[in-house]
């Protein structure tokens, strides 16, 4: 029987020493490398709608699914599910599938990629877009045919024009104004996405870094060019995604599909309904999510303050808590360490996992007896101290009731996920502005209920 969540009244089947043993004689298991697997394979279908900062692999989440969910119907969930890779793949199989991401673009975007449209409504409705904004690519004639008043959101024009040359910021805000008059929500919805995309393109943030530095001596493109670029593209993933979903999905989409703006700590899924859980977490003060869809969120006004809206992210750097206490004693070990260097950060790395211990307890709220969850994490450094992630992982999917199942530790080929880290401040960078590479290796954590 599966027993309700209570903290520490659950008797561990492996202690830390016995965790950290584990860890340290674990072997690489080469079969979740996926080495062979070019871009075409991991952007397959919808997963190359938009850019997303340490998405995962689909094939990742297929395996996953075929070596637990034996099973032709099923539940899946992702409770950090960023751009959707693991509803998508759920979908695929005919699953059904739920998701929760406190970051609005990524539902956005986890909607789109998972909603499959079909492709001749699809190509016609491309065409009207495209006829309306044509102008913008005939640069004599726009100046006759240029009736459309640019949609630019007042209340962020400074950002937006921080970001932005005057010229792109028109284009752009005329693009939207008649994205905007689409009629059709799962459409609209779907030409949101590809503007979401191209922002990054068009404006002045360094083409190769994920964190917001400017370029300014960026070259400047035309925003028609690079939407209609994107749309297609967009197009073609959609018209092979909408053969590969099953048609019981495409016809009743609304049932198995449960997707929201919300926290991994309370998600609205039944009790015992989950047969699988695959998903990876946030790490400690890396993105800043919020930062780093900063063009989404100001062009498609996602959030009215900035600060507020990045607070409610686990492992922001704008969290503490004082009246809450981990439970993993790995964690508290990496806390009295950080502790003595910075007390900003142990506080940080506090919260962060006191989050994530609340994040387990509601996934073993969510799973079916027998059912798995699967968390992929890897280990990192702050400030010269190791932050054994995957560790205290282990160990607090066992407070949380969790038998710890199988632990896999994976390579990731820099080629299908370049992950790398800047020593001094711990965050993500791209591959050539950064000192270390972070996740070299990665596992993924399996807790059983039972
Ligand atoms: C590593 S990413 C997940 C990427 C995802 N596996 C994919 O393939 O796109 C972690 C996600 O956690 C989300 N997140 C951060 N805090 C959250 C919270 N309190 N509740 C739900 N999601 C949160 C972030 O917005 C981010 O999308």
């Amino acid at each position: 029987m599966k027993i309700a969540t209570n903290g520490t009244m659950f008797k561990t089947t492996k202690s830390p020493e016995e965790i950290i043993n584990l860890f340290n004689t674990k072997e690489i298991d080469n079969d979740w490398s996926f080495v062979g697997y070019k871009l075409s394979d991991t952007g397959k279908w919808t997963h190359n709608y938009h850019r997303y900062p340490a998405k995962f692999i689909p094939q990742l989440v297929e395996k996953l699914i075929d070596e637990y969910v034996p099973h032709k119907e099923a539940y899946v969930n992702d409770p950090f599910m960023g751009c959707g890779t693991t509803v998508v793949t759920s979908i695929s199989r005919g699953f059904k599938a739920s998701g929760t991401d406190i970051n609005k673009i990524a539902y956005l975007i986890t909607k789109v990629k998972s909603t499959p449209i079909e492709p001749l409504y699809l190509n016609k409705k491309i065409d009207q877009l495209l006829s309306k904004l044509k102008f913008l690519n005939e640069t004599q004639i726009a100046l006759f045919n240029d009736k459309i008043e640019p949609l630019i959101p007042e209340k962020h024009i400074d950002r937006i024009n921080y970001w932005f040359s005057e010229k792109t910021k028109n284009d752009l805000g005329k693009i939207l104004r008649v994205i905007y008059n689409e009629e059709d929500e799962i459409v609209r919805d779907f030409f949101l996405v590809a503007f979401s995309h191209i922002l990054k393109n068009c404006s002045l943030w360094l083409q190769d870094s994920t964190k917001p530095t400017r370029d300014l001596k960026k070259n400047s493109v035309n925003p028609y060019e690079v939407f209609q670029k994107h749309l297609k593209k967009m197009q073609s993933g959609n018209d092979v995604f909408y053969n590969v979903v099953p048609t019981k999905v495409k016809e009743n989409l609304h049932e198995y599909l449960n997707i929201k703006v919300g926290d991994a700590r309370s998600q609205s899924v039944s009790d015992n309904s989950v047969d699988l859980i695959v998903t990876s977490s946030p790490y400690v003060t890396s993105y800043e999510y919020a930062d780093l869809h900063q063009l989404s969120t100001i062009w498609l006004d996602l959030a009215d303050n900035l600060t507020e809206y990045k607070k409610q992210f686990i492992g922001t750097s704008y969290k503490k808590y004082e009246n809450k206490r981990l439970r993993s004693s790995i964690a508290m070990d990496v806390v009295d360490k950080m502790f003595k260097k910075s007390k900003k950060m142990a506080k940080e790395i506090e919260a962060f996992f006191i989050d994530m211990e609340e994040v387990f307890d509601e996934s073993f709220r969510i799973l079916k007896h027998g059912g798995r969850c699967c968390y992929v994490i890897g280990n990192t450094k702050l400030r010269g101290i190791e932050i054994p992630n995957a560790e205290i992982f282990a160990e607090s999917l066992q407070y949380s009731g969790f038998k710890l199942d199988r632990i896999i530790k994976r390579e990731i080929p820099s080629k299908i996920l370049p992950q790398k880290r800047d020593e001094k401040t711990g965050r993500f960078a791209s591959n050539n502005e950064a000192d270390v590479e972070a996740y070299p290796i990665e596992y993924i954590i399996i807790g059983l209920t039972e």
